[in-house]
C-alpha cells in the first residue's frame, strides 16, 4: 500500500473545492482502466470544506479518503476555535499532526502534539505524524510518520530520494513505526522516485495536489509503481 496525501493548506474556497472533485470525477470516468487498489488517497482540504469533499466523494463514488490537517488536543467543550477529534472523525479517517508550518507559526510543542496523538487514536483516526528531522520525537502509538525536512517544503527543492531512503529506513528502527511517507516539493515528475525508494511508503503533497489535473498525473504515475 502505497499513500498519497494532498494537504491544501489554507487554500480554496467553497467553488473551488467542487470544481476540484468534479475534475477528478471527469478523470477517473474518462480512465476507467487505471489501477489504484494499491494506492491510499487522502485529501486534507481546510475544515470548512470537510463535510463539502465528503458528499462530493460520495455523490461521484471517488476512491478518495478524507484528512484534517490538524486536530485539537482538547476533548469538547471551552476551547475556542479548536476543532475536535470527534467533530473530524465525521467526515474523516486521517489527521495530519505536527506539520513544520503549525510548529512554526502556531508553536505547537511536542507535549501538545501528543495530546493531539492521544485523541485522534481514542477517536479511531489515524494521525499521519509529521516530523522535519531526527530530533524531533515521534509519539507512542504513531504508525504513520512524514518526514518532511522544512528546506524542501514550498521550495521545489526536494530531498533526494536516497536521502528520504536513509531517514525512512531510520524511522522504521521504531517498530509501531509501519509507514513513512516523503514530504516536500513532491511533483508528478519526482512522484514515483519517491515511491520506489527503500522504506518510503508514500508522499504527502502540498502544491502539487491544488490543481486537480496535476494531482490527478501523479495518481497516474504512481499507479505505475
Ligand atoms: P509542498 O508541501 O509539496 O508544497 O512542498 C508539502 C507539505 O508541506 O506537506
Amino acid at each position: 500500500m502505497k499513500y498519497l496525501i494532498a494537504n491544501w493548506k489554507s487554500n480554496k474556497n467553497s467553488q473551488e473545492v467542487e470544481i476540484w472533485f468534479s475534475q477528478m470525477k471527469k478523470k477517473f470516468t474518462e480512465n476507467p482502466a487505471i489501477k489504484i487498489d494499491r494506492l491510499e488517497i487522502i485529501i486534507c482540504p481546510p475544515y470548512p470544506y470537510l463535510p463539502q469533499a465528503a458528499k462530493l466523494i460520495s455523490k461521484y463514488q471517488l476512491p478518495l479518503k478524507l484528512g484534517a490537517q490538524d486536530v485539537s488536543p482538547f476533548p469538547a467543550g471551552s476551547y475556542t476555535g479548536a476543532v475536535t477529534t470527534k467533530m473530524i472523525a465525521e467526515y474523516a479517517a486521517y489527521t495530519i499532526i505536527g506539520h513544520s508550518e503549525r510548529r512554526k507559526y502556531f508553536k505547537e510543542d511536542e507535549t501538545q502534539l501528543s495530546a493531539k496523538v492521544i485523541m485522534a487514536k481514542d477517536e479511531g483516526l489515524i494521525p499521519v505524524y509529521c516530523i522535519a528531522n531526527k530530533q524531533n520525537q515521534i509519539p507512542e502509538e504513531v504508525t504513520i510518520v512524514a518526514y518532511e525536512p522544512v528546506e524542501a517544503i514550498g521550495t521545489g527543492t526536494a530531498e533526494t530520494p536516497e536521502k528520504a531512503s536513509e531517514m525512512a529506513m531510520a524511522i522504521k528502527q521504531n517498530k509501531d513505526i509501519k509507514s513513512v511517507l516523503y514530504g516536500g516539493s513532491v511533483k508528478p515528475v519526482n512522484v514515483n522516485q519517491y515511491l520506489k525508494a527503500n522504506g518510503v511508503d508514500g508522499v504527502l503533497v502540498g502544491g502539487a495536489s491544488l490543481e486537480a489535473a496535476t494531482f490527478w498525473e501523479m495518481i497516474v504515475n504512481a499507479s505505475s509503481v
